[in-house]
């Protein structure tokens, strides 16, 4: 428990909008720059066990929710805390871990009970959750930017009846040049290469039929090792005629297909493309895209609703994809290959991430996919909360109410698990610099004359209500960071020792 309370101490400071951040060096000696919980709480080497613990549950907020990393962390430790005190009490743990499962179901129930629904059609509420989840990150000057961004992503792929969205159909691509305001949304494909232009091929190509390739346009290689000894200078005259030959009939056998934008997949046996194929690709005016790697295949498959194609014998015309446009253009001093216009529009979109450098690049990214996450909460279950610690602060109040009404020890668990949830509010006071007890303090007075949407106003430095703030958060991620946080505590309650296996 100790080693665990640690770990969420550690990461208690990067809660909230004015929450600090982290430097990491890796052991591979880069250095990440985040206040993304779940980066953090990866990138720690945890030396005990039960830490190591703390941070698969921040994984395991990742996956659900994507944002509320941090919370539940700081939830985790939180009720880590009370079970302490508990225990010491000589309450057994099991009661414990019963009494926490059951408050932990409570305050869902009443969290839901508070929250509002929302239309995916209204576009003003989910930017105002995307907004709000921007704003605790490092990129929060460019949120007016990025949201938007994030809401239109994911209200293009989802339909107003699905119940979640594939957020691997919103690929990202980054590139170093500009600034983060240079971040934008493509109504298509931007991919991560460059055309290959050393062959002197064209780089603008209207009206392309797109083929995926997945064999290589070089000399065949021997299955076994031989050697063949050449001794003339008309026999290697022959093999070099051979080589032309056999490459310039695959090539042939592609424009016959009328593909005019090629991509190649990598490959590790030999090279994918040679000098004379691509010479032989740019004579007859092929756009060539080389090092495609093997897991994009599915996402430009499906973009451009074509099917990879893996041998010369079946390149048809069938298989191939089809885009108004393919052009490289530069932005920002970046070469930037965009496909746009492509036939069957909406079942992925493509956003390209800029920034001035790599530690700027990788934190708009991790930003981007909070919020990206965010709006796909709201798809999930559509309702939003008030943030600003109101509702850990309103369910902390409804808890402690009931736990009057129960009897003996559970009644202490209860109240310990209502204590504990004011840990949001309190480090999100302290982390602004405001006098936490006293913020706290007003914020529970606030809500027992009824105004549920008080919550801590960080910028301004007191408790308003918080609604009219815009700080909005989907009701899903606290949900989950509740649930997630006591089922974590609730296991390591049940451990009683620590065993090295041999
Ligand atoms: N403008 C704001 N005023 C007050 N509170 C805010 C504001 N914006 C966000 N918050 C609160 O900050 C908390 C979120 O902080 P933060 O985004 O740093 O951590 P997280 O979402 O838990 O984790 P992560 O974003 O790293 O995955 C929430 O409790 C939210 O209500
Ligand atoms: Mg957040």
């Amino acid at each position: 428990m100790t080693a665990a309370k640690a770990l969420s101490d550690a990461i208690r400071t990067s809660l909230g909008p004015k929450g600090q951040d982290k430097l990491i060096q890796t052991s591979k000696g880069e250095t990440i720059v985040t206040n993304d919980g779940a980066t953090i709480m990866k990138n720690i080497k945890a030396l005990h066990p039960a830490g190591q613990m703390l941070a698969d549950l921040a994984a395991a907020q990742d996956i659900e929710a994507g944002d509320g990393t941090t919370s539940v962390v700081v939830l985790a430790g939180a009720f880590l805390g009370a079970a302490e005190n508990l225990l010491e009490k000589g309450i057994h743990p099991t009661i414990i871990a019963e009494a926490f499962t059951k408050a932990s179901e409570k305050a869902v129930e009443y969290l839901t009970e508070m929250s509002t629904p929302v239309e995916l059609k209204d576009r003003t509420s989910l930017l105002r959750a995307a907004t709000t989840s921007l704003n605790s990150k490092i990129v929060s000057q460019y949120s007016s930017t990025l949201a938007p961004i994030a809401v239109s992503a994911v209200t293009r792929i989802a339909t107003s009846t699905s119940s979640n969205v594939d957020l691997r159909d919103v690929r990202i691509v980054k590139k170093i040049g500009g600034t983060i305001e240079d971040t934008e949304l493509i109504e298509g494909v931007v991919l991560n290469q460059n055309v290959v232009v050393s062959a002197g091929g064209p780089t603008r190509i209207e009206k392309a039929k797109i083929g995926i390739i997945q064999f290589q346009l070089s000399p065949p290689k021997p299955d076994m090792d031989n050697t063949v000894v050449v001794n003339n200078y008309a026999q290697m005259d022959r093999i070099l005629k051979e080589e032309r030959q056999y490459l310039l009939n695959l090539v042939k056998k592609i424009k016959k297909a009328n593909c005019n934008v090629l991509l190649i997949q990598k490959s590790i046996l030999r090279d994918a493309v040679t000098d004379i194929s691509l010479h032989f690709l740019a004579k007859l005016k092929i756009l060539v895209v080389k090092d495609v790697e093997r897991d994009e295949i599915e996402f430009l498959t499906k973009s451009f609703g074509c099917k990879p194609i893996p041998d010369i014998e079946q390149f048809t015309e069938d298989k191939l994809g089809y885009a108004e446009l393919v052009e490289e253009t530069s932005k920002a001093g970046a070469k930037i290959v965009k496909i746009t216009g492509v036939k069957n529009k909406g079942r992925t979109v493509s956003i390209l991430a800029m920034g001035s450098n790599n530690l700027v690049l990788e934190e708009n990214e991790r930003s981007l996919h909070d919020a990206l996450c965010v709006v796909r909460c709201l798809v999930k279950k559509r309702a939003l909360i008030a943030g600003g610690g109101a509702p850990e602060i309103h369910v902390s109040r409804l808890l402690s109410q009931y736990a009057h009404t129960l009897k003996g020890m559970k009644a202490y668990c209860f109240q310990a698990y209502a204590d504990a949830l004011e840990v949001i509010p309190t480090t999100l006071a302290e982390n602004a610099g405001l006098n936490p007890i006293a913020i706290v303090t007003e914020l529970r007075n606030r809500h027992a004359l009824g105004e549920r949407n008080a919550g801590i106003n960080v910028r301004k430095g007191l408790v308003s209500n918080i609604l009219e703030e815009d700080v909005v958060q989907p009701l899903l991620v606290s949900t989950s960071a509740l649930e997630l946080s006591t089922e974590a505590v609730c296991l390591l309650l049940r451990i009683d020792d620590y065993v090295q296996a041999r």
